[in-house]
């Protein structure tokens, strides 16, 4: 499997239960990590957590910047900065994503919008500011998380089904858009599991999966030897 030292990682949606684990795996594995989310506050301290006092001095190897990956201005700083510190990147792991479960006949537009910009268009702006950051026949990738909600239809969260099936088509797409400069594009669709995505919700945590469930996964797909391309993996809590 591939080496991952000073590997140029940019997780999105780092504060969040995958992501901070994500974070810490690929940062013991010797990985060079961009961190982004919204809320400063939670990226800033992990990034110290990882990278200690240092963190962010540009000298280290964990940047942290927040931004509201749904607004193309940010999206665009964002990748600037990267430039700036890294002057290339690696792999890009999509992370960023909400649902807000619901019936149909209650749900306002602005939830609507609200969960197809977090899930998807949050993955697009991402994708299209990092591509020329990614050297071409390098062996780059870009890993988007999806869900088996995008794949197996609930009553429950029409909005998160909808945007997640949205996030594995696009991801198909624009992998055979960019195949031609060597850049391997996945999808990674979990089943549930024990982070704050939950929110305060009834649901029984003891019957999902961990947030290193998922984080193993990545890891295997980030370490895959440049020829060959992991198109699609499916995980989910089993026997408990
Ligand atoms: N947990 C599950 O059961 C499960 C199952 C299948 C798939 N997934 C997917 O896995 C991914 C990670 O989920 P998680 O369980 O780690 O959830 P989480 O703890 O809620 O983390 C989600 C992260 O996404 C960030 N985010 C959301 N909208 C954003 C935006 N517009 N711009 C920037 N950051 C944004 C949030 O940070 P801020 O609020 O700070 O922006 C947060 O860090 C999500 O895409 C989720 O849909 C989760």
């Amino acid at each position: 499997m591939a080496d991952l030292t000073d590997r140029v990682v940019v997780v999105t949606g780092a504060a969040g239960g995958i992501g901070s684990a994500l974070a810490r795996r690929l940062h013991d594995a010797g990985a060079r990590l961009v961190l982004t989310s919204r809320d400063a506050d939670r990226l800033a301290a992990l990034a110290t957590e990882l990278d200690g006092a240092r963190a962010g001095d540009g000298g280290d190897r964990v940047t942290a910047v927040p931004a509201d990956l749904a607004d193309e201005a940010q999206v665009a700083r964002l990748y600037e900065e990267v430039g700036r510190r890294t002057g290339h990147v690696d792999a890009l792991v999509n992370l960023a994503g909400r649902s807000i479960p619901g019936e149909v006949a209650d749900t306002d537009v602005e939830d609507y919008l609200a969960v197809w910009h977090s899930n998807v268009t949050s993955a697009f702006l991402s994708s299209k500011h990092v591509l020329p950051l990614m050297k071409p026949q390098s062996g780059a990738q870009v890993v988007n998380v999806s869900s088996l909600a995008g794949r197996r239809p609930n009553a429950t969260a029409p909005l998160y089904c909808t945007a997640k099936a949205a996030l594995d088509m696009f991801t198909r797409a624009f992998g055979l858009q960019v195949r031609e400069r060597g850049i391997r594009v996945t999808t990674l669709a979990p089943g549930g599991v024990d982070t704050p995505f939950w929110g305060d919700r009834p649901v029984d945590r003891s019957a999902l999966m961990a947030a290193d469930d998922v984080v193993d996964a990545v890891e295997y797909v980030l370490r895959t030897p440049a020829r060959v391309q992991i198109s699609s993996i499916e995980l989910e809590a089993f026997g408990r």
